[in-house]
């Protein structure tokens, strides 16, 4: 996609692919990934667990925005952004103005399923994994929208959904 002259920014709940479907996505374009999430572990030099736990969420968010400010710079990449990330006015505002916001959204049987396999998400670990999630998903689906792009993640191969945004891209584009 020669057209493309900014990043993509994936949006959406926990769970829903937004860190593997983006390296594939990001490998099929032959741009760079970055994992938001991972940058500020790496900038805090501690997991989100423990940045939660020591200097608590509101700290978290604002790394998380600064994080993201420096990654959206015009270059073309794909960045996953943490759940949360994109509900935060200023992030959200960064990312719509400089960027091209993919929402993958999917069931909420498929989110649980999927945050089942880690226990790394401090959000999940007070509480049923699926009453947050659906409680977050009323919350925040209406905000996820202001994405310019929504793409639906089903349960399957994470390969389809890479088809799915690159279908999603180029119809956006023409
Ligand atoms: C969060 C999602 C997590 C991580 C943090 C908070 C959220 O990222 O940023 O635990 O508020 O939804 P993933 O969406 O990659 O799990």
């Amino acid at each position: 996609m020669r057209w493309l002259d900014r990043p993509i920014v994936l949006v959406g709940l926990m769970g829903v692919g937004k860190s593997t479907v983006g390296k594939r996505l990001a490998g099929d374009l032959g741009i760079d990934f970055i994992d938001a999430d991972e940058e500020i572990e790496k900038a805090a030099q501690m997991s989100i667990a423990e940045i939660f736990e020591k200097f608590g969420e509101p700290y978290f968010r604002d790394g998380e925005r600064r994080v993201i400010s420096r990654l959206i710079d015009g270059t073309p990449r794909v960045i996953a952004t943490g759940g949360g990330a994109f509900m935060n006015d200023e992030t959200r505002t960064l990312i719509l103005g400089g960027a091209i916001a993919i929402w993958l959204n999917a069931d909420l049987q498929t989110l649980v399923d999927r945050v089942s396999r880690r226990n790394t998400r401090p959000l999940l670990r007070n509480g049923d994994p699926a009453e947050v999630l659906a409680r977050l998903a009323d919350v925040r689906n209406p905000i996820y929208a202001q994405a310019q792009l929504h793409v639906r993640s089903k349960d399957g191969p994470h390969n389809r959904t890479v088809l799915s945004i690159l279908e999603a891209l180029t119809q956006w584009h023409s």
